[in-house]
């Protein structure tokens, strides 16, 4: 990946107020960045300000959700294509807190992520391990099941241009970071798990580390040759934290 990724999660964090000091600020340090893709995933309802904030910027715009329907007797459900009209490139889908708090299944997932694909949109596929897992040493089990459930519903050449956050459970939120090297060894092994479908498809697909990624953790993480970059929670509501991580990405 010649492009390095920093992606801000903003979970269920947002006022009109402080979006507009948070964008304005990542807006003025972020033109001097070079080489990173910065991207942030404001709650939904603030899509539409966030849009017009970053208007002049090369931030993208991500959304953290979206229906697996394309339109319709939907109550509450945002699809793709509105997600679209908002100026959003780029959606998470299956995040932990989504897949644990909110039940969502392998299978919905991947009917999201097809959602996602057919509207012209980049999905943020994440997926990840707890620590339950992690200690039966299921790990890779895990990731690589995640991963295929996609697969199955659209084919691994959909994963050459979407993007993989690697997202441990047991990292999200905990300020425990995944070590480079653990961190390193699981995104390796997903390439490996894509190249026995599809080499190229294993080169291209871009993947994220997520889980605590702070500035002084970031320049060691990004520096793994099959991290790609990062999506970041905490640390993405504080606009000086932010922006010294995507100074990480670059170095
Ligand atoms: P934290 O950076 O707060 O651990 O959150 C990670 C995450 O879940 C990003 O999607």
């Amino acid at each position: 990946m010649s492009t390095m990724m920093v992606a801000g999660n903003w979970k269920m964090n947002a006022s009109t107020l402080t979006n507009t000091d948070l964008t304005n600020a990542l807006v003025a340090g972020a033109a001097t960045l070079t080489n990173v893709q910065m991207v942030v995933f404001p709650p939904a309802p603030y899509l539409g300000q966030v849009q017009e904030l970053l208007a002049d910027s090369a931030i993208a715009l991500g959304a953290q959700n979206v229906s697996d329907k394309a339109q319709g007797a939907y109550t509450g459900e945002v699809s793709a294509t509105m997600l679209k009209d908002f100026g959003v490139k780029y959606v998470l889908v299956g995040h932990s807190e989504r897949r644990s708090l909110y039940g969502e299944s392998d299978a919905i997932v991947a009917a999201k992520f097809k959602a996602v694909k057919t509207a012209g949109l980049i999905p943020v596929l994440c997926i990840g391990e707890t620590l339950a897992q992690r200690e039966a040493e299921a790990t890779l089990d895990v990731v690589n099941g995640q991963l295929q459930a996609v697969i199955d519903l659209v084919g691994v050449a959909e994963l050459a241009t979407a993007v993989v956050a690697y997202e441990p459970v047991w990292a999200i939120g905990t300020g425990l970071t995944a070590s480079p090297e653990q961190a390193q060894e699981v995104h390796q092994a997903i390439r490996a798990y894509l190249a026995t479908q599809d080499a190229a498809v294993a080169e291209q697909v871009q993947i994220l580390y997520g889980g605590s990624v702070n500035a002084a953790t970031a320049n060691e993480l990004f520096a793994q040759s099959d991290i790609d970059g990062g999506l970041v929670g905490g640390a993405s509501l504080d606009a000086q934290a932010f922006l010294a991580i995507g100074q990480a990405a670059q170095s």
